[in-house]
């Protein structure tokens, strides 16, 4: 019975992983979430009757903590595949390039303060609460979920001035899942730095797009096509996570560390 945790698994990517993974009734599966009420509410509407709820802020050392030792409880103590993927994330800021933030000092000071708290802090301390779980298990795998944002090719070769404090989080991200990698290699635990694609979370299809959401999108396509010239766009979670569970099922101790894309190489989109 393999046993999967998702770290921030409310709405997004992080919920098609647990509607995904419970297609297979042998999994067992821990979403979590900053607020249990809603996503328990939908987990039961879906009938996932294979995914357990537990809540946790990745802000909150003391939180994770007490969600691995639900965890534990759940799966008689072992965790085979640590999957963290929330983020602080702010779409206002998306348009943002290094030179808009001349005057507004304060403003980036806090939003790079909640990106790295957030998206690099707190997947330190998810990784160090479920780590006792992970260790017990035979698989021993554990994904963070990046972003190519934070590649440095990327942002030169497609132009991509904007996204700063959010890029640079995930940049650093990749740092620390490549320290992680070193560290416990001896101890045979895999780690990985997954990119998810660009994938449309932000309304549940393409019909369901707003005007400004079709645009925002139309922007990065845009500058994805300098490096990618037949991308289409986004694509919906389903499609991501399944390419993203192929990429999991593939990493192994001798390529832990590694900063992969849901295709499993450097190509983005
Ligand atoms: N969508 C894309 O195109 C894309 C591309 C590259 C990388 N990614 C990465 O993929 C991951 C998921 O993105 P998404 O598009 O699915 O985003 P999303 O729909 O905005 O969902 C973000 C998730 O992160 C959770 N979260 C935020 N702050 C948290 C915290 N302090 N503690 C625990 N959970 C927290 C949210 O929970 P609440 O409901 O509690 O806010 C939510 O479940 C992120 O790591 C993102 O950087 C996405």
């Amino acid at each position: 019975m393999p046993s999967y945790v998702i770290i921030g698994a409310s709405r997004g990517i992080g919920y098609q992983f647990l509607k995904t993974l419970s297609r297979d009734p042998s999994n067992i599966i821990i979403g979590t979430a900053r607020n249990v009420g809603p996503i328990q509410a939908k987990v039961t509407a879906d009938k996932l009757t294979n995914v357990h709820i537990i809540e946790a802020d990745l802000d909150s050392p003391s939180s994770l903590h007490a969600a691995a030792g639900q965890t534990s409880k759940i799966t008689g103590g072992a965790a085979d595949y640590l999957i963290v993927n929330g983020a602080y994330l702010n779409d206002h800021l998306a348009a943002f390039k290094p030179y808009d933030f001349l005057g507004k000092e304060e403003y980036f000071m806090e939003q790079l303060d909640r990106s790295m708290h957030t998206n690099v802090a707190g997947v330190l301390f998810a990784i160090n609460a479920f780590l006792p779980l992970v260790k017990k298990s035979i698989v021993k795998k554990v994904i963070v979920i990046s972003s190519a944002m934070g590649d440095i090719d990327t942002i030169l070769e497609a132009g991509v001035d904007v996204s700063v404090p959010y890029s640079m989080s995930k940049a650093a991200v990749n740092i620390l899942v490549a320290k992680y990698a070193v560290s416990f290699k001896n101890e045979g635990i895999s780690f990985l730095s997954l990119c998810p694609g660009m994938v449309l979370t932000q309304v549940e299809s393409y019909e369901a797009m707003t005007p400004e959401l079709i645009a925002q999108y139309d922007f990065l396509k845009q500058l994805f096509r300098n490096i990618a010239p037949d991308f289409k766009g986004p694509m919906l979670p389903e499609e991501s996570v399944e390419k993203q569970l192929k990429v999991i099922n593939n990493l192994s101790i001798e390529n832990t560390g590694a900063y992969l894309s849901h295709k499993g190489t450097k190509e983005w989109v």
